[in-house]
């Protein structure tokens, strides 16, 4: 199913006027136009995309100089790549001479980068170290001619990029969550597994869809089961107060339940979203698996299970699940108008032995299914929203809060555009 989802009447002055009336609008979700328009499309790519920090891997996945991993976002390709010193660089992968990609397969080793179209020879830290023929040229300087560099910060072992030179300092941002994910340590940890979902559907619907569990109960069978943010806060919070109370004894660690969040508007930088809490698990279990029994060694320094779970985001499009066994990293990327990139990865415990002390097919059982489960809804939505007939219904108080934060930074940035 895919749907073809063009705009035709579309410019600079309807989106205006979109913008404008949508505005007057708050608290309703979205019109169909800004699941529509190209012109929106782009603009969210070059203000919003391009100007945040995004998860782009862990430092365990390219341990070696020369190791590097291709990260597609829209249609553009970036290289992050271990140089030969040990430090990890991010650039475009787009040659300096007429603009052929350098790098195709999308994970690797390699000594340079060749590009297949006139044979440029870039270092793995992006410099220009050869171009054929040129020794007649004696005005080129190939000092400027180097693969165009991204922002490249690591943080706990996870790497974030970001494409706008003048980003604001997310590791400042994310200093604010440093004891409470330090409770993980995720810098020594392993990707036990990692998934790509391509989703036929506007990278909007699926990061909507993450930031609300009003469609848990309905949708999510098994996550329901265990999970309490499925329920309203008059249900949940004796439960989540029972966790908070004797969290940090249980688990050894200070300040393991911490909340902090400033996300979205409220960011300390554009695109610096840094958020955390935690949420109880319903009596029976432990971690987020089929029947709630551990599916892993304890990760970092955590004591024991204290029934809860970490929520956590880092910037507008990474996000991640903390179970004290397991974490679990979604990130979102838009591919086009009506594709979207959904990508999971599953951590544990760095010295954890696959078949001996996990089982990937179960470790990645519930949020493989409860992504499909995502999906199959997105998909559908996706089809509801692409109708002249929508007409945009009152977002939910209490469950849709966040998502609504998430769409007042959308269209404040929208605005700034024109
Ligand atoms: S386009 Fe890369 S060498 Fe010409
Ligand atoms: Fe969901």
């Amino acid at each position: 199913m895919h749907i073809i989802a063009t705009q035709v009447d579309d410019s600079i002055d309807r989106l205006r006027h979109k913008l404008d009336s949508q505005l007057q609008k708050p608290g309703y979700a979205i019109d169909p136009y800004f699941y529509r328009s190209h012109l929106v499309h782009e603009r969210e790519l070059e203000h919003l995309v391009f100007k945040s920090w995004l998860y782009a891997l862990h430092i365990s996945e390219i341990p070696h100089p020369g190791d590097y991993q291709l990260l597609d976002i829209g249609e553009d390709s970036i290289i992050v790549a271990r140089t030969q010193d040990g430090a990890i660089k991010a650039m475009h992968n787009i040659c300096r001479h007429r603009g052929a990609r350098v790098c195709e397969a999308s994970t690797g080793n390699r000594k340079t980068f060749v590009c297949p179209y006139h044979g440029w020879v870039y270092g793995l830290d992006g410099g220009l170290k050869a171009a054929r023929e040129t020794h007649i040229m004696p005005d080129l300087d190939k000092a400027t001619l180097g693969l165009k560099p991204i922002r490249c910060v690591e943080f706990m072992g996870l790497v974030f990029i970001n494409c706008d030179p003048n980003a604001g300092d997310l590791l400042a941002a994310l200093d604010n969550i440093r004891q409470p994910l330090g409770a993980y340590d995720l810098a020594t940890a392993k990707v036990a597994a990692r998934r790509t979902y391509r989703m036929n559907a506007n990278w909007k619907l699926a990061i909507e869809n993450y930031l609300e569990c009003y469609h848990c109960a309905t949708s999510h069978r098994a996550y329901a089961r265990g999970h309490t943010l499925k329920d309203l806060e008059e249900k949940s919070q004796p439960v989540v107060d029972a966790m908070l109370a004797q969290s940090e004894a249980i688990t050894g660690i200070e300040g393991m339940s911490t909340h902090y969040t400033r996300i979205y508007n409220d960011a300390e930088s554009f695109g610096a979203c840094v958020h955390t809490m935690r949420y109880g698990l319903y009596e029976g279990f432990d971690t987020g698996s089929a029947d709630g029994q551990p599916l892993a060694p304890l990760m970092g320094n955590i004591k024991a299970y204290d029934g809860g779970v970490g929520d956590y985001q880092m910037g507008p499009c990474s996000f991640m699940l903390n179970y004290p066994d397991h974490c679990v990293l979604y990130r979102f990327l838009p591919r086009s108008l009506t594709e979207t990139d959904v990508e999971l990865v599953w951590f544990v415990r760095g010295d954890a032995i696959e078949g001996t002390d996990y089982d990937v097919d179960k470790l990645t059982w519930l949020w493989h299914h409860t992504t499909l489960e995502d999906e199959y809804i997105i998909m559908r939505n996706n089809l509801g929203v692409n109708s002249r007939f929508f007409e945009p219904g009152p977002y939910h108080s209490e469950f849709e809060a966040t998502l609504q934060q998430f769409i007042d930074w959308y269209l404040a940035t929208l605005k700034k555009t024109l």
